[in-house]
């Protein structure tokens, strides 16, 4: 029983000589290697959730939408001229503003002559990773999206058919639909207009934020408090299971019991009840430069989005089934908080282009 194989603490076993003395050594060694493993499961858990997190290589663009310089130089011209609108004073960029986020930092879309809309104005940053577009779903696509404000008649109201007329006048243009569409003998039209932008909007992606430098490893990069704030996203707060990967959404779509009367989804999919009242995950991503949030702007701060999950939504039959009162403390809301601030990159500031004449 002496020649216990290995020391504890730096003691020689030797040193403890009656056999109780030896079982119970032999019982704490037992119990510290549990206990040592049980943390480095944890670890590795951490890892592999942080590897769920990582930014991915490049921009997907589709195969029958591929990327050119020359078409993201004329997407982002025409996203940034308010002569794509009757009154031509409302640009896609009125409402999607670089300056807050790439939304319009109000509750409610503000559209043609000022009339208020019945929803916030989303963001438009890193849609290339999305699936389906608009609060209820109603785009497939960016390309079948681009057209829809322009020729709405509460945001831009522009008469579609005059488009092509309108930008074939403006010498500028013409050579600028020429670079981007090369092959094509008669470049200007609505397809090639929602083509471009669409290309544009796929470039707007966030950039690198503190969260992502401890993704990679820097373990400087966040607070304590902000990776507690991490672990409570994904575990008590149960906010991965809606907002997931690097962008912090599903594309998927959830009534997550705002009192709002809108039905969203709903109004496409009646007979589902889980989409009564389901609007579009949206992304995580500079939250913290958005504010006011939700789809009908109705959260203020960040703090009062962590108090509606933790317990202030509506329950009613369409309600989400991963929402449930979460009984967050004090400490973890503002962890939380303060882990949803490191999501937000120091981006370049973006310059406008000079419109052409
Ligand atoms: C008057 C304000 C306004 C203008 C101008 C405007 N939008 Fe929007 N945009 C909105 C609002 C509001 C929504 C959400 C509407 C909804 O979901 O019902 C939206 C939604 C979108 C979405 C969907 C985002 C997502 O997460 O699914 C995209 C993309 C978009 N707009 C791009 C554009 C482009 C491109 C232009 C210019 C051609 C444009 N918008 C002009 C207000 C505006
Ligand atoms: C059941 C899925 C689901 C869960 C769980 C969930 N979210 Fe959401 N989240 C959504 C949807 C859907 C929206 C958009 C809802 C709307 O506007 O009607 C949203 C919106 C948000 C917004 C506002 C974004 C904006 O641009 O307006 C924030 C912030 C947010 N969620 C954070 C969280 C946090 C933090 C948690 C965990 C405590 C969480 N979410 C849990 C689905 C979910």
């Amino acid at each position: 029983m002496h020649d216990f194989p290995f020391a504890w603490n730096g003691l020689d076993i030797d040193l403890y000589s009656t056999e109780e003395q030896v079982m119970w050594r032999g019982l704490i060694v037992l119990i510290g290697l549990v206990i040592s493993q049980l943390a480095l499961a944890e670890s590795t858990e951490i890892v592999e959730l942080k590897e769920e997190y990582e930014r991915p290589k490049g921009i997907p663009f589709p195969a029958d939408n591929p990327y050119s310089e020359a078409k993201l130089k004329l997407g982002k011209t025409l996203y940034f001229d308010p002569r794509l609108s009757e009154s031509g004073t409302q640009s896609c960029a009125t409402c999607h503003n670089p300056s807050f986020s790439w939304g319009d930092g109000m509750g409610l879309g503000v559209g043609h002559q000022h009339q208020q809309l019945g929803r916030k104005s989303p963001t438009i940053l890193n849609l290339a990773w999305d699936e389906i577009y608009m609060w209820d779903g109603r785009k497939a696509t960016l390309e079948e999206q681009a057209l829809g404000p322009m020729e709405s008649a509460a945001e831009m109201n522009l008469d579609l058919k005059q488009l092509p007329t309108m930008l074939g006048a403006i010498p500028g243009y013409v050579e600028l639909f020429k670079q981007a569409f090369p092959e094509q003998t008669d470049p200007i039209s609505t397809k090639n207009v929602a083509k471009a932008i669409a290309t544009f909007e796929r470039t707007v992606v966030s950039g690198e934020a503190p969260f992502d430098r401890w993704i990679k490893g820097d373990e400087n990069a966040l607070s304590e408090d902000e990776k507690v704030g991490f672990i409570v996203f994904n575990t008590k707060g149960n906010c991965a299971s809606c907002h997931s990967g690097w962008t912090f959404s599903d594309s998927s779509f959830h009534d997550i019991g705002l009192p709002s009367e809108d039905i969203g989804r709903g109004k496409f999919l009646p007979k589902m009840e889980k989409m009564q009242f389901a609007f579009k995950t949206v992304g995580l991503r500079n939250i913290d430069l958005r504010a006011p949030y939700m789809h009908d702007g109705s959260l203020v701060t960040l703090e009062d989005v962590i108090n509606h999950y933790n317990s202030g939504f509506v329950k009613r039959p369409s309600l989400s089934d991963e929402i449930e009162p979460l009984n967050l403390t004090k400490t973890e809301k503002k962890q939380l908080v303060a882990f949803l601030k490191t999501l937000t990159s120091q981006d370049e500031p973006v310059s406008m282009p000079v419109l052409p004449r």
